[in-house]
């Protein structure tokens, strides 16, 4: 009895974790699949070396990731990230990272 109590709490539990989720932060698109990692599908550096992203501004996060195409802005890893990516798949990415809400 007590063990059917746990298992449906535990299922409870991910069930609100899940909306939770669903609420801070909308699925990321396609172009933002590859910055997860680093940068969170909620804009918050996974590290503390990656920097957050969420509510940046959207000028900055754009030219920044220009810097980076052009090599302008040195970073090993970003340059090669950001190479192959098209104004189009940048602008989708920066949108999406400058509409979320602020990092606590
Ligand atoms: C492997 C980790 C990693 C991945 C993946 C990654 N980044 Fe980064 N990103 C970094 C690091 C590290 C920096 C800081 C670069 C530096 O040293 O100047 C950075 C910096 C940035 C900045 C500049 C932030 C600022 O405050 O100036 C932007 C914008 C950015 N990344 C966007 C993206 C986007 C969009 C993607 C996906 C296409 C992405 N990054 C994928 C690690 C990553």
């Amino acid at each position: 009895m007590a063990r059917r109590y746990i298992v449906t709490g535990l299922f409870m539990m991910a069930l609100s974790a899940t909306a939770a989720q669903a609420r801070e932060a909308p699925a990321p698109p396609p172009q933002v699949q590859p910055c997860v990692v680093c940068h969170g599908a909620n804009g918050h550096g996974t590290a503390p070396l990656f920097p957050n992203l969420a509510a940046q501004q959207l000028e900055y996060l754009t030219m920044q990731m220009e810097l980076f195409r052009s090599g302008e802005r040195p970073s090993h890893i970003m340059n090669t990230l950001v190479r192959t990516m098209t104004d189009k798949d940048i602008k989708i990415a920066v949108e999406y990272y400058a509409n979320l809400p602020r990092c606590e």
